[in-house]
């Protein structure tokens, strides 16, 4: 790692607060040229208040302490003059508008115009040259709603660029790249680093963190816990520093009791709702059985999460295949269906599956998330309420109270509301894609144990993640896919890191 510049970008004391929440409390933080300095911390610590707070999202005025660039005192009153200044923060949850094409989000309101008309050939010109520079390789004049997670945050990434900004806050950015997407993302901010960018880099995948920054601080609390250089310390110390207590072993071996099956699927062929006859998942058969914890591993883009929709009933794509619920053939042709014949889902993405931002805890946990999806009531209105409270006591969703609005929740909290939510349907199956994507360490820690007392109650658990580590360390047997295709099956014994790769990436098949 190359030591960096002076300083560059100081925050100096910054207090923030909303009813009832002290978000930060007397931050210090500093930025130097050419640098890539890491912002971690457990969720709610306050990471992407305090990016807020430098972006001009909470403008002067709203928060308390001062903002200096090169020793000069910044007073933002909106966004604009944050990026004025040469900052440029690609948000947690992503901000591009779905309807309109690459290039128009690109430069959204910077349009270049020739007397007030806007020239489009020059835009997307000069979007095309963008993209080519972070490895997209799309006709910029495609609808945003067409790109996948990875994708769009390639194309933040893209009209970050095109501000030349000289300060870049990415927050989360990797949380939905494929491996290959996460090397060009990293390829990215080395250049940026020559051209003496400096970049703030929060993350809760702290290999990651190790791996591109040259300073770590740590929050905690709404309060900096410490800054070191990246090369004296280690992910222990920093594990510790966020959590406030040493991390013990956050898998905790447990034998699940296992029942008989509740829940098989044979022959599951899903086809791209895009391309007509390519098959996104092709002949997929499994069985569940009550309290096992069954892992679906995989690269991303394998069918994996195309495999969970389709059983769902959720899927776009034309969907062949049976499904047997304790042993009957069930016929599931929509989501609220499948709900009705005991099956749950926690969803990858929780903007559009999982949450409504703008409702409350209790509503999103209890009868509005539930008539989203499933169109009628479950239970009564006072058992969901005093059920919701239990479920966010026991998940420790960290919020004032279960009143409070759904998307005022840090991002791993939001999570939690989820699972939550799924948990008080009643399932008998629950799929679980992704469960702890944006989750601290110590909310990872929680979560792993609700799924093994999940199971341990006799819940049959399908678990899809791309963290490797987590499918090994819950999932009681192991399936792999690749290309759509099954490509090993492994029991908890059997299962090592190197086998289960070797099928993901094809190299191996296997049977257990
Ligand atoms: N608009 C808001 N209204 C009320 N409370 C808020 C708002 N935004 C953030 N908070 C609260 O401020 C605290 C800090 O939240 P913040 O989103 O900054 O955490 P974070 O460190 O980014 O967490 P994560 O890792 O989960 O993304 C949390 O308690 C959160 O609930
Ligand atoms: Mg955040």
């Amino acid at each position: 790692m190359t030591t960096s510049g002076p300083t560059f970008l100081e925050m100096r004391n910054i207090t923030k607060s909303f009813p009832g929440v002290r978000a930060l409390d007397g931050v210090t933080f500093d930025l130097h040229k050419g640098e890539i300095h890491a912002l971690v911390g457990e969720n709610g610590a306050g990471k992407s208040t305090l990016m807020k707070v430098l972006g001009g999202v909470y403008p002067h005025g709203q928060y308390g302490g001062k903002i200096l660039i090169t020793g000069q005192e910044q007073r933002f009153a909106a966004v604009r003059d944050a990026e004025r200044a040469g900052i440029a923060v690609i948000y947690q949850e992503l901000s591009l508008v779905k309807e309109m094409t690459i290039a128009e989000n690109i430069f959204l309101g910077r349009e270049p115009r020739i007397f007030g008309v806007i020239r489009r050939e020059e835009l997307y010109r000069r979007a095309q040259e963008i993209l080519k520079e972070v490895h997209l390789e799309v006709d910029p004049h495609t609808p945003i709603g067409n790109l996948g997670i990875g994708q769009q945050q390639l194309v933040e990434i893209a009209k970050a660029l095109s501000h030349d900004a000289r300060i870049l806050v990415l927050d989360e950015p990797t949380a939905a790249l494929t491996d290959t997407e996460v090397e060009t993302l990293f390829g990215i901010l080395d250049k940026l680093r020559a051209r003496d960018v400096g970049m703030i880099y929060i993350s809760h995948k702290l290999h990651e963190v190790f791996r591109v920054s040259d300073r770590i601080t740590v929050l905690r609390d709404g309060r900096t816990v410490g800054t070191s250089a990246t090369a004296d310390t280690n992910q222990a110390q920093v594990i510790a520093r966020m959590v406030g207590r040493e991390v013990g072993d956050i898998f905790p071996v447990v034998d699940h009791d296992q029942g008989k099956v509740v829940f098989a699927v044979r022959d599951i062929s899903v086809e791209d709702p895009a391309v007509a006859g390519k098959k996104l998942v092709k002949a997929v058969s499994f069985s569940v059985r009550r309290g096992e914890v069954l892992g679906i591993a995989g690269l991303m883009g394998a069918g994996r999460s195309d495999l969970l929709m389709a059983i769902f009933g959720a899927h776009f794509g034309r969907i062949s295949g049976d499904i047997e619920i304790e042993g009957r053939r069930v016929n599931i042709t929509s989501p609220a269906k499948a709900i009705k014949y005991g099956l749950g889902f926690v969803t990858e993405d929780r903007k559009r599956f999982g949450l409504m931002m703008d409702q409350t805890i209790l509503n999103n946990m209890t009868l509005a998330g539930l008539r989203q999806i499933s169109g009628r009531f479950i239970t009564s209105i006072d058992a969901e309420a005093a059920a919701g409270e239990r479920a966010m006591k026991d998940l420790r969703v960290k919020a004032n109270s279960v009143f409070t609005a759904a998307g005022t929740l840090s991002g791993g909290n939001q999570q939690k509301v989820v699972l939550a939510k799924w948990l008080l349907t009643n399932p008998r199956v629950l799929f679980l894609d992704e469960p702890t994507r944006g989750v601290d360490v110590g909310a990872k820690q929680e979560i792993y144990a609700q799924i093994n007392k999940l199971a341990r109650s006799g819940l049959a658990i399908v678990l899809v993640s791309s963290e490797l580590p987590e499918v090994l360390g819950l999932s009681d047997r192991v399936i792999v896919l690749h290309e759509g295709r099954m490509t090993g099956e492994f029991t908890r014994a059997t299962a090592t890191p190197e086998r289960v790769m070797a099928c993901a990436t094809g190299e191996l098949q296997r049977a257990a």
